[in-house]
């Protein structure tokens, strides 16, 4: 779970707020009515570097609309992502790690990406949202289809 903290000049600020207000109530209980953090969970860094998918030892990626997680080290902050078939030649690779509380999305179904925690939904061709609470879209990885050798080269 992120850990969600007001900068110091905030909390000076709120805490001044309640004292003028008078409401008498301890800092903490005025941060947690007021705080409002963001609530956008932090992506890790990119490394650049590139692994190789072989499409054929995936069952579930040889039709169109096939989807699969799978983890490849510490990429991703080790967490899995999300590999969609979108047309013969054509896919996306997706970070799992949903962009409101950091929650693993499931796999699309219906033609839409879920989260289980709040239930966001995410468009499986782009990653953009389609319903909140999340506000940004899910992390896209770089990634080229090799068709003479059925590879799928992800970059992250
Ligand atoms: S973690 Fe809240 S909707 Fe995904």
């Amino acid at each position: 779970m992120k850990e969600c903290r007001p900068s110091p000049e905030r909390r000076e600020f709120l805490w001044t707020a309640a004292s003028l207000l008078g409401l008498g109530l301890c800092l903490p209980a005025v941060l947690n009515i007021l705080q409002g953090c963001s609530s956008e969970t932090k992506q890790p860094s990119e490394t650049g570097e590139t692994v190789e998918l072989d499409i054929s030892t995936v069952p579930e990626l040889q039709r169109v609309g096939g989807a699969v997680k799978r983890t490849f080290g510490n990429h991703n902050g080790g967490r899995p992502v999300l590999i969609i078939r979108l047309s013969g030649t054509e896919f996306i690779v997706l970070s799992t790690v949903c962009t409101h509380q950091g929650a693993e999305v499931n796999l699309p179904r219906d033609g839409v990406i879920t989260c289980p925690q709040h239930g966001a939904e995410f468009d499986p061709a782009s990653g953009a949202v389609r319903k909140g609470p999340a506000t940004q879209p899910l992390r896209r990885f770089p990634s080229q289809y090799d068709s003479a050798r059925n590879v799928l080269r992800i970059t992250f």
